[in-house]
């Protein structure tokens, strides 16, 4: 039994194509990108479903899934607000606004809405510390210097958007 949709296996290929054949575990990264884009976060059942795909030992597949903070080996929100909390832009109002999104959306670092809207998280530095303080929705879209007035107008946004807007 396969767990993804024809489509995602096929954008699987095309990541397997870029590597020679015998390096099929190079397109571990993005072949778990295309499954929990799909699935919206990476199960045991999955991760094993993607090792198989790959040829690879699931173990191989989980330690890589596991280590990189931008998957999710547990269910989470709709939208999964990353808050880069690494020291540079904790010293520039990074925490405030970490402190902001929890006060606003009643949740802590780890958890998720009771509605299953919002998921919030720590980041690690995602590279753009001048314009702190930075976050990041659901891997994708990267928010710069998120005053509490742009993070109120980002709630917003994501709280009239169906699904997912990043
Ligand atoms: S420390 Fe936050 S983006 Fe670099």
């Amino acid at each position: 039994m396969t767990l993804l949709s024809d489509q995602a296996y096929r954008r699987i290929d095309r990541e397997l194509a870029k590597f020679p054949a015998e390096q099929r575990i190079s397109a571990t990264m993005a072949a778990l990108a295309i499954a929990q884009e799909e699935k919206g976060w990476l199960s045991t059942e999955t991760i094993e479903d993607v090792a198989k795909y790959l040829g690879v030992p699931p173990i191989a597949v989980q330690e890589v899934a596991t280590f990189y903070n931008m998957f999710d080996t547990k269910p989470v929100g709709t939208f999964k607000i990353s808050v880069c909390t690494n020291l540079p832009c904790a010293l520039r109002d990074g925490e405030k606004a970490g402190e902001y999104l929890k006060k606003k959306l009643g949740i802590g670092y780890g958890e998720t809405t009771a509605d299953g809207r919002f998921s919030l998280v720590e980041g690690e530095c995602m590279g753009a510390c001048g314009d702190a303080p930075v976050l990041i929705v659901n891997n994708r879209r990267m928010c710069v210097q998120m005053s509490d007035e742009r993070l109120e107008a980002l709630l917003g946004e994501l709280n009239t958007t169906a699904g997912d807007a990043s």
